[in-house]
């Protein structure tokens, strides 16, 4: 069989799905590495990854060189200064099935011409793989995976790790220079407690030990770091200059005598057999393990092989990570609910007779759409396979068939809204009720997103208030916003005259709002917080953007025809015009921009500081133009949607508020760093 495809021949659904599967990846990476809040589980993010390596393979003509499949990893942030690593920090391959791991032995082994060879085994930890840098035995350097080429500096935070040597044993032996990759990870027991401690402050709890070990190396107040319980283990060594060791084996086992930690559990295998045994027996004692882990990393003991096998580009072709199936359980569903987002999207989801999967309680799991619904033929009562791959949302898999069960009919996807009423239409696997603003559940999407952070974001306004102002009828659509009185808001739970005028204030203030978060706050469907920023910095005000046709959308960079249609259709409803119309007519003034590429160059976009103390070196109002003049806002109060607070001599109560909640605080160095480090 031959892969090769003349470009004439390739079908238009190729294309489509190469993109659709690119668009998906980039988005799943971004909540992944950029927010720690991933939406699909491991496993679904695999199947379509592996899904566009087929593809690219069968048309490699059409393999671009930004699709996901070409990088090293994941995404920068732009808070740290970005360091070059000494060396590419590569991913692994992965495989699940045993005959991908024989086959991976098989090319090895035929590559090398050789009989036989030796594997070490070790658990794949799941957590954040960092470079360390030593100098004469002494840490000077660490930073995050990045790109894969550069990566950020998170030294200071790595220096909070009590398992981390700063100086590293029998100095006289350890090269001059060693560059070491590690995983940074959070044990279980540790997970639980810090958790705990996060709930009874009233914060949201980590989704899973990943996560928790991600946004505590990503702290810019690296005190906040210092309480994270991180630990971390070393499983590559890449040193420069005078390392002699010929085996991976022994090199790692000389970082172990040098008081780095090392993998627990790592072994020789003489043979594939011996991997594949030893991936059973971790799998077996998987749930008892002290930390989390998602799999085992085989690799080719020699060095001179290593080298003889090489690389690819994101990944070396002499090792690989043989991943476990995610867990799965089985239980009953004993209902099938249905929720309506934002968009008039509706969900199915099981509730499950509660299941223990892996430590978590599992009550709930997606059935994503009515299609889904209907080709897994799930049904009340039924008894079901439950996935929670990566620990992340749990997925139904499939039903049980047990015999003699009786079950009850088929499940009906609504002809009506379970909100509102309104009938229900199908688009694609999707059923979207058709209300907009008739349905309270929409409304109230609309109008959370609208006063959000991202967005115009206004203080006070929290998902509460939205829900009061709308069931009772104080608030139709957004421009109601800005109609309500001060005896409506007092009419409100929670409300006294303070709270009322500081919510009056920040509505009043959010009339002047930067084009991004306005573009962003209107909901429209497919454009998130980074179109939206396209969008403006493209087109400059609303009035351009309300003009613009579908062909000139089309035009810009990131925008494809379905954002173009969506965009278009929003400025064509009559609906959406009465209210930016009546916006403008209370006031409601959007700042255009300017649309050269510098001017919109907004690193700290959406982000919230708020100020407290003296600062030396700036005024008050100096250290606002800043933050502003860098796409940043600064509000009065600490809330938890509070990014920074920057705190100078002498602060206030702000500063307990922050620490109270968890709030990354800066001191006037830490402030002007982060500035500094800003083009
Ligand atoms: S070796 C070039 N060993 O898995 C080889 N990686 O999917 C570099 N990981 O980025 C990786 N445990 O974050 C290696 N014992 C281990 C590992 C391990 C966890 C992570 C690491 C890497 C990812 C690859």
């Amino acid at each position: 069989m031959t892969f090769s495809n003349s470009p004439k021949e390739i079908p238009q659904h190729v294309h489509t799905r190469l993109h659709e599967l690119r668009e998906d990846i980039q988005h799943h990476d971004r909540l992944y590495y950029l927010k720690d809040q991933p939406e699909v589980s491991d496993s679904v993010y695999d199947q379509l990854f592996r899904e566009l390596q087929d593809l690219e393979l069968q048309y490699p003509d059409l393999v671009t060189p930004d699709s996901p499949t070409q990088r090293v990893g994941g995404i920068l942030l732009d808070k740290f200064q970005k360091v070059q690593h000494e060396f590419p920090m590569l991913s692994l391959d992965s495989h699940v099935k045993v005959e991908d791991v024989r086959a991976f032995d098989q090319r090895v082994r035929r590559e090398l011409d050789i009989e036989s060879l030796d594997y070490i085994v070790e658990p794949k930890y799941d957590g954040l793989s960092v470079e360390l840098v030593y100098d004469s035995g002494t840490f000077i350097r660490g930073s995050t995976r990045g790109d894969g080429r550069i990566g950020e500096d998170i030294t200071v935070n790595l220096r909070t790790i009590r398992s981390l040597p700063l100086q590293l044993r029998d100095a006289v032996s350890v090269p001059q220079r060693l560059v070491i990759r590690s995983e940074v990870y959070i044990p279980l027991k540790d997970f639980h407690l810090l958790n705990q401690r996060l709930t009874e402050a009233g914060e949201e709890p980590f989704a899973n030990p990943r996560n928790a070990a991600a946004g505590s190396l990503r702290q810019l107040n690296s005190r906040l770091t210092a309480s994270r319980p991180l630990t971390i283990t070393c499983y590559d060594l890449k040193s420069q200059g005078s390392d002699s060791s010929a085996t991976h084996w022994d090199a790692v086992s000389k970082v172990g005598k040098w008081g780095l930690p090392i993998p627990a559990y790592r072994q020789r295998c003489r043979s594939i057999d011996d991997v594949i045994a030893f991936h059973a027996a971790m799998e077996s004692q998987r749930d008892q393990l002290p930390f989390e882990i998602d799999g085992i990393v085989v690799k080719v003991d020699r060095y001179d092989w290593q080298q003889a096998l090489g690389e690819k580009s994101r990944s070396p072709r002499w090792a690989m990570a043989f991943k476990f199936p995610p867990r799965k359980e089985v239980t009953k569903v004993h209902q099938i609910m249905v929720s309506v987002g934002r968009t008039g999207a509706l969900t199915p989801i099981a509730m499950l007779n509660p299941i223990d999967i892996g430590g978590v309680t599992v009550s709930r799991a997606s059935l994503h759409n009515m299609d889904e619904v209907a080709r897994k033929d799930i049904r009340p009562g039924d008894t079901v396979k439950v996935e929670r791959a990566g620990d992340v949302i749990p997925d139904v898999v499939a039903r049980v068939d047990v015999p003699g069960e009786i079950r009850s009919a088929p499940f009906i996807p609504p002809a009506t809204c379970p909100v509102c009423s309104s009938h229900t239409i199908q688009e694609g696997p999707i059923l979207y009720c058709t209300g907009q603003t008739v349905c309270s559940a929409q409304l109230k999407g609309s109008l959370e997103l609208y006063v959000s952070k991202g967005a115009l974001n206004i203080d006070g306004l929290g998902k509460k208030t939205v829900a009061q102002l709308v069931d009772q009828g104080l608030v139709k659509d957004l421009a109601d916003f800005y109609t309500l009185t001060k005896e409506q808001l007092l009419s409100l739970e929670g409300f006294a005259e303070k709270s009322v005028s500081q919510l009056l204030e920040g509505m009043e203030k959010s009339k002047q709002t930067p084009l991004p978060r306005f573009i962003f706050g209107l909901g429209i469907r497919n454009v998130g917080a980074h179109i939206a920023h396209v969008l403006a910095t493209h087109l400059g005000s609303l009035e351009k953007l309300r003009e613009a046709k579908k062909e000139d959308l089309e035009r810009i960079h990131e925008i494809g025809p379905e954002i173009a249609s969506s965009v278009e259709n929003f400025f064509q409803e009559p609906r959406n015009l009465v209210v930016l119309q009546r916006m403008t007519d209370v006031g409601v003034s959007i700042e255009t921009m300017e649309i050269s590429p510098l001017a919109s160059h907004q690193p700290l976009a959406e982000k919230t500081f708020v100020l407290t103390g003296t600062l030396q070196g700036f005024s008050r109002q100096q250290a606002k133009q800043r933050i502003e003049s860098l796409g940043g806002r600064v509000t009065g109060s600490v809330s938890k949607h509070t990014d920074y607070v920057v705190a100078g001599t002498e602060p206030g109560s702000k500063l307990d508020k922050a620490q109270a909640l968890g709030v990354t605080v800066l001191d006037e160095s830490g402030f002007v760093e982060l500035l500094g480090s800003q083009p």
